[in-house]
């Protein structure tokens, strides 16, 4: 893993069935698990090169472990982590992180959102330097530069703040205590049927990215 704090990885999903059946090609090359060659408009070799790529192949198992399972570890420790899923639409950003359902899928697609909330759990009940702790959940939709509160659709303007004990915040934003993982995916689970439907409301949006920012709130 590179000595930044920040890791960028890249994921390529396999082609759908819709694609398959236009006979689509990728437009890649595999080189190894960071590099990859991709052909640009003049049909000239470019590699990228990433702290990982994960090829069609990639389980999402594999996702948590090598960007997620770090992250958490950090995060009981009091160290604030962040996950950007980022892509265009279509792309596999809805997938990695919650899988075909948050609540209902199998154990092999279950997506980065319930691994990092089950690990979160699991770390602080096996821990041993830990006795009390209290975890919150927030969740915010940041659209045409607008911060909305997902559990209170009535705080439709929230502002970010940045103050000295808590760094950059969002001010006003609802925080619920969770006691325990299904506590957390329930609510999960809800809003993103909520945000999925709003999705088909505005299916025919003018950008082509669609952006979600989950921010985990741990206190220990
Ligand atoms: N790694 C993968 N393996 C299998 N199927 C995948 C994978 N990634 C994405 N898919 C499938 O590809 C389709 C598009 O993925 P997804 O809905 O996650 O895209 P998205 O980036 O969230 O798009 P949008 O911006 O429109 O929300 C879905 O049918 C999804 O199930
Ligand atoms: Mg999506």
């Amino acid at each position: 893993m590179s000595n930044s704090n920040v890791t960028v990885c890249v994921r390529f999903r396999p082609l759908s069935h819709k694609e398959r059946k236009a006979n689509d090609k990728v437009c890649f090359k595999k080189l190894d698990s960071e590099s990859f060659v991709f052909k640009d408009e003049r049909d000239e070799d470019v590699i990228f090169s990433f702290d990982k790529v994960f090829y069609d192949d990639a389980e999402q198992s594999d996702v948590y472990n090598f960007l997620a399972v770090p992250i958490v570890a950090d995060a009981v420790n009091g160290i604030n982590g962040t996950i950007i899923s980022y892509g265009q639409t279509g792309a596999g950003k809805t997938y990695s992180m919650e899988g075909p359902s948050i609540l209902h899928c199998n154990e092999l697609k279950t997506g980065l959102v319930q691994r990092v909330v089950n690990g979160l759990f699991e770390c602080l009940r096996t821990s041993e330097d830990i006795t009390t702790w209290t975890v919150k959940l927030s969740m915010v939709e940041i659209y045409l530069e607008k911060v909305r509160d997902l559990l209170d659709l009535s705080k439709d303007n929230l502002q970010i703040k940045e103050s000295k004990s808590q760094g950059i915040f969002i001010y006003g934003a609802t925080e619920i205590s969770i006691m325990n993982s299904s506590d957390a995916l329930e609510r999960l689970s809800i809003i993103s049927v909520y945000w999925s439907k709003l999705q088909e409301g505005i299916a025919n949006r003018a950008v082509g990215e669609t952006r979600i920012l989950y921010l985990p709130f741990l206190n220990s």
